[in-house]
């Protein structure tokens, strides 16, 4: 695989900067996909456990680091127990990447991306664990689950709007293609920079893999592996993963059992967003693990 082929990773050099001193720091990215953060952490001198739900992304991550990390299956939300397994505990860090990785979102036969009408409209991470396609949720909720479904990234009445139509088209024809969903998606009203069927795809997405509860239920988990002093990154893309973040980070700062580094995001340079247009949206926050006296 060329370089260019990997998904490119945001904020590296942010994220380096964060967690420094990194010599022989103990890392963990929670979400390693090709292994761009890890690779990072590595050349400057930290030991990372990288976690992912897709083995596909494993594959090229191991391809790509060469043994210089340990690399393991799973789902982040069970991040405390994978540490404790693999001897990570303690550690100084832990770096959640959030979304998927443009490898995914290109994989032809994956339904993630509306660029291929012609896959099957499925969007799982983990086949193997997931049983639940995009089309299966389409096919078989009720408008009123579909209208929650889609708020959470669309507008009340453009919710409706959708779930409405997803109904009505389903009654002649169950879904089972991307082109099904992207014939109504992209009826949704959008701004202008924006195309329309973006946010009804990111819905279904974050649905079909329970991305924000799997993120509610990771952060106080990766809290736990931390040392004291040690930081949590976390790298959101949408206001869904920001609240939250913000809601974990904030509650900690209240139980006094850590402490918000970054009371505005950090944001990737013009520069990068240049060469990454993905990078437009992406926001760092920090929280440090609190003790008393020690921060
Ligand atoms: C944006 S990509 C990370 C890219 C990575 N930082 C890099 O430099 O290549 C997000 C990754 O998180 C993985 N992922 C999503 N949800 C996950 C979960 N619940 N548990 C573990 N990995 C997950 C995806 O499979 C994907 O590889």
């Amino acid at each position: 695989m060329k370089k260019d082929d990997y998904h490119e990773p945001v904020m590296v050099q942010e994220v380096t900067s964060v967690l420094a001193p990194l010599k022989e720091a103990r890392i963990i990215d929670a979400t390693v996909g090709t292994g761009g953060h890890t690779l990072g952490l590595v050349k400057a001198g930290a030991n990372v456990l990288g976690i992912d739900l897709d083995r596909e992304m494993l594959e090229e991550a191991a391809k790509r680091l060469l043994g210089s990390s340990k690399l393991t299956y799973g789902n982040f939300k069970d991040v405390e127990v994978i540490a404790f397994r693999e001897d990570f505990r303690e550690v100084d860090g832990v770096l959640f990447d959030l979304g998927v990785s443009n490898l995914q979102l290109m994989g032809e036969k994956r339904g993630f991306s509306f660029g291929y009408p012609e896959a099957a409209l499925d969007m799982r991470i983990d086949a193997n664990s997931q049983a639940v396609t995009a089309a299966d949720l389409l096919n078989g909720l009720r408008a009123d689950q579909l209208t929650a479904l889609f708020s959470k990234v669309l507008t009340p009445s453009q919710s409706r709007f959708l779930a409405s139509r997803v109904v009505g088209q389903r009654e002649r024809k169950p879904f089972a293609t991307v082109e099904d969903f992207l014939r109504i998606a992209k009826r949704v009203r959008s701004k202008k920079d924006l195309n329309p069927a973006t946010l009804p795809f990111l819905a279904l997405r974050m649905a079909v893999n329970s991305e924000l509860e799997n993120l509610n239920e990771a952060l106080p988990k990766a809290l736990a592996c931390l040392k004291k002093g040690g930081k949590l990154l976390v790298i959101t893309f949408h206001s869904g993963e920001e609240k939250i973040v913000l809601d974990f980070f904030h509650q900690c700062q209240e139980e006094g059992t850590g402490k918000i580094l970054t009371s505005v995001p950090i944001r990737p340079g013009e520069d990068e967003i240049k060469k990454n247009p993905r990078a437009r949206s992406a926001e760092l926050w920090v929280l440090q693990k609190y003790e008393k006296g020690k921060i």
